[in-house]
């Protein structure tokens, strides 16, 4: 069943360069229980997408297009009902957790705040919510009280806690933004484990937003692709990363480092993409991606592509679509 269908989302914000489009005609959907991934560059749009379901963006941006939450357009709701889904119907672990936690409460009054604010507990029932989600996220109470402050925890504990306060209310869907970047490999991949389990164990539908197409290939069913803003290539994950149709993903995926395959002597250097992401102000007519593509023609400058379907599963958005023989 249709659990969340984004239509057409648009956020324009202020910057130094006046209003500017920072995502364009986003459109995406997702069942109950499915888990998504999104990838693209620094910039690209992830994190604002994630914001804009949380209702969170800026005051003064602005939004169009619709996001629909089983049948309810959130766009069109007052303070007041959005408040009644943000953090209950659905829960995000940001980006930073050393910023996104408040520095002067303790990690047990955060904890409790989303459950007594959504599933208006005493405080007898809050504690023991409480004390069930600090468990299950690896931090007991008997051995990390809920008395700590946000600065005596590692970086992974920190994180810990941002989980346990996006699923304290059993959200229907629990936004990832980049959870483990700021943490070293091991620690990374417990986080993602524990993530894994928890959306597995209650149902809730995930949104993995990451850099790391690895992270991608292991927890999600359907991916999007992003690049300045819009969708360049989506579909089920498997299908995308067997098939790589947009020359950005083919890039994405070829930068990643193998075993063997690094700048050691006599081996073939790192590749990368060239060119950087263009500033917002900065971006060019046609397909965003053409000036740093190689088989960028006339028409990719001129005109922004449309969706083209490479299988019942997989569409790109690209006049040059790579085929097999491309990625020999
Ligand atoms: N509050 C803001 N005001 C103005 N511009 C913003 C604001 N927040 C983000 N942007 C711009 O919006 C664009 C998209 O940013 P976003 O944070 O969504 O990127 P991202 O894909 O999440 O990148 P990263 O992988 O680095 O987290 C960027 O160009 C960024 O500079
Ligand atoms: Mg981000």
């Amino acid at each position: 069943m249709t659990l969340l269908q984004v239509q057409d989302l648009c956020v324009t914000l202020n910057t130094a360069h006046g209003p500017q489009e920072v995502i364009s005609h986003i459109n995406f959907s997702m069942d109950a229980g499915e888990k998504l991934g999104s990838v693209g560059e620094s910039g690209c749009g992830k994190s604002i997408t994630a914001l804009a379901l949380m209702s969170l963006l800026p005051l003064d941006s602005q939004t169009k297009g619709k996001i629909i939450l089983e049948g309810q357009d959130i766009l069109k709701l007052n303070s007041r009902k959005i408040c009644s889904i943000r953090g209950n119907r659905i829960g995000m672990i940001f980006q930073e957790p050393m910023t996104a936690l408040n520095p002067v409460k303790q990690i047990g009054a955060q904890v409790s705040e989303s459950i007594y604010l959504h599933l208006k507990l005493t405080r007898k029932q809050t504690l023991e919510r409480v004390t069930e989600l600090m468990d299950k996220v690896g931090l007991p109470v008997s051995r990390f009280g809920l008395n700590l402050y946000p600065h005596q925890l590692s970086g992974g504990q920190r994180q810990r806690v941002m989980i346990a306060m996006a699923i304290a209310c059993n959200p229907d869907i629990l936004i990832a933004d980049e959870p483990t970047t700021a943490l070293d490999v091991t620690v990374q991949e417990q986080i993602l484990d524990l993530i894994r389990e928890l959306a597995d164990s209650s149902g809730m539908a995930l949104i993995m937003i990451s850099h790391d197409l690895g992270v991608i290939a292991q927890t999600t069913q359907n991916v999007m692709v992003m690049y300045t803003g819009n969708i360049v290539e989506m579909g089920s994950t498997m299908d995308v990363f067997q098939n790589m149709s947009h020359p950005y993903t083919y890039g994405l995926f070829s930068a990643i480092p193998h075993v063997g395959s690094s700048a050691l002597p006599g081996r073939k250097r790192l590749s990368s993409i060239p060119g950087q992401v263009p500033e917002l102000h900065l971006r060019p007519r046609g397909c965003n991606f053409a000036d740093r593509c190689s088989r960028a023609s006339k028409m990719c400058k001129a005109k922004e592509p449309m969706a083209t379907r490479v299988s019942d599963q997989h569409q790109v958005w690209c006049y040059h679509p790579l085929s097999c023989e491309d990625k020999k």
